[in-house]
């Protein structure tokens, strides 16, 4: 008797290990790096992402793929979407039998053709677009917000935002879709895949009754607080539901904060440079947290060792320091070096599951598993766009500038300042400057503000350049542009979602 229980108890064991894990991502919306106590935020405000970071594990170098969520001005001018022939994370994990939702902003396209449910997505809470408006309802009607195939309504008329004080109740709404659906999930014994990307910090901010009034940095901070939380109910639900140790949960952010509507409508992006919109680092480096109880390895901070050329070392000492302390917790940090990318979150779902990312073209991400459960360090460069343009790339801990540019003069002298209050001469440049055959060198462990160029006759220059310029050489060799799906024009780089 007791045997059978024992061997029953075994191959429970080995099929709940066996399960591939559910995966979450939950993607902020110009949320800076600087925003999260964790990341040094001053004021501390978010306990449960702290808490997250702490039983997980945090990436202080990990990139967004463009400094804007979507080329978009009004949502009527978007014709274009994203084609049949891309092949989304969801529509592969369908395939191997998970149910997938998007809860919040797609902006992939609001054309019928374009809309979630024909990319691998099941279900959908959410709208194609920000929370823009309100809009003149008959030349301009308000953004609509969808159940699945169904419009159930627009925002500011069915779905208040009230841009006086602040308040709407959309990120609860979009909290207890996303615990609904988990719940749902973990009843029916069937793995998914929940994208949370809600957009309460995205100007106009918003928060709900109870939020607004309470955090020390306006209402920006009051938004930051309901999504922290949020994610801290999120979490706990996982945890109550007994599915912790089989879900990967990873949070970040699209951009850097938009710099032109703080510090009221916009968050920090700490000791960084410039903001959304820019190829500097307050652009393009978000917050990371990855979570999934019971395989990230407690304790100890990954140092990276950089040999001197900026490249990364595979031999890195795991050990165990107090980097900063968080909140009310003093916990020990694991904290990666891993230059990290959103477009690696394909590539480690994927490996999460087991499955192989498509061979039948070229896939930008890499598998970052290796980085989250064995502390390993891969050598990978990081390539800025702006538009079609590559304008920086980072290797090892240095930062090329191929190009620099903040914004237009004409936008400039109208007072839209991307850099406020960081005017660097020759860097933050609001004419486009091209600097290939004499790129600007940072070191981005001296001077994470990129504010102090290397001086181009140093040893130190010239070593560093030789092997970037292979590593740009060989990304230009290869690169197959794209050919742009969201009507790209100038508008894309101006006031934009
Ligand atoms: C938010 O929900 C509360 C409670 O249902 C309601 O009283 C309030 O009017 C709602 N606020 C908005 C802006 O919709
Ligand atoms: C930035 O500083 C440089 C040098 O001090 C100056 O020439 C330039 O006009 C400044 N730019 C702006 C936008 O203030």
């Amino acid at each position: 008797m007791a045997r059978a229980v024992l061997a029953l108890l075994w191959l429970r064991w080995a099929l709940s290990c066996a399960a591939p894990p559910n995966v979450v991502l939950l993607l902020m919306d110009d949320m800076g790096w600087g925003d999260l106590g964790a990341f040094g935020e001053p004021s501390k405000e978010t306990p449960n992402l702290d808490q997250m970071a702490s039983e997980g594990m945090l990436f202080l170098d990990f990139y967004t793929a463009s400094p804007l969520c979507s080329p978009s001005y009004t949502p009527q001018d978007i014709v274009g979407g994203i084609q049949d022939s891309e092949i989304l994370l969801p529509e592969l994990l369908k395939k191997a039998g998970y149910t997938n939702k998007i809860i919040g902003k797609w902006h992939l396209g609001h054309r019928p053709q374009f809309h979630p449910l024909k990319h691998g997505f099941d279900e959908w809470f959410g709208s194609p677009n920000c929370h823009f408006g309100p809009y003149d309802n008959r030349a301009h009607p308000n953004i609509p917000v969808y159940r699945d195939w169904e419009m159930i309504g627009r925002y500011y008329e069915d779905f208040k935002i009230d841009l006086k004080t602040g308040e709407a109740n959309l990120t609860q709404i979009y909290l207890q879709e996303a615990l609904d659906f988990i719940s749902k999930q973990q009843a029916s014994q069937q793995p998914f895949f929940l994208y949370w990307a809600i957009d309460a910090t995205h100007a106009p901010v918003y928060a709900s009754k109870h939020f607004l009034g309470t955090s020390q940095r306006g209402l920006y901070g009051d938004a930051v607080r309901e999504i922290d939380d949020s994610i801290g109910k999120i979490l706990k639900h996982l945890q109550k539901l007994g599915i912790s140790e089989n879900t990967f949960v990873f949070f970040t952010s699209d951009n850097g904060a938009a710099l032109i509507s703080a510090p009221k409508q916009g968050g920090s992006n700490g000791r960084f440079l410039c903001g959304k919109q820019t190829t500097f680092e307050g652009g393009m480096r978000e917050p990371a947290i990855a979570w999934w109880p019971g395989h990230i390895p407690a304790g100890g901070s990954l140092r990276a060792k950089y040999n001197s050329l900026g490249q990364a070392e595979e031999n890195m000492r795991p050990k165990p320091t107090v980097l900063f302390s968080v909140s009310k917790l003093n916990n020990v940090l694991k904290v990666s070096r891993q230059l990290g990318s959103v477009m690696d979150l394909f590539t480690t779902s994927l490996s999460l599951v087991g499955l192989q990312p498509p061979s039948d073209r070229q896939i930008d991400g890499i598998d970052l598993l290796p980085a989250i459960l064995q502390g390993k360090l891969i050598d990978r460069p990081i390539f800025y766009y702006r538009g079609n343009e590559m304008m920086a790339v980072r290797v090892g801990l240095y930062k090329a500038h191929y190009w620099t540019w903040s914004n237009s003069w004409e936008e400039y002298s109208k007072g839209i300042d991307f850099c406020p209050g960081q005017n660097v001469s020759g860097v933050t440049t609001h004419s486009q400057e091209e600097h290939s055959t004499l790129p600007l060198l940072f070191h981005l462990g001296r001077d994470p503000g990129e504010k102090y160029p290397l001086s181009f006759a140093s040893d130190e220059y010239q070593g560093v350049m030789r092997r970037i310029s292979v590593v740009v050489q060989q990304h230009k060799d290869t690169m197959v542009p794209g050919v742009p799906q969201l009507n790209v024009c100038d508008k894309a780089v101006m006031v934009s979602c």
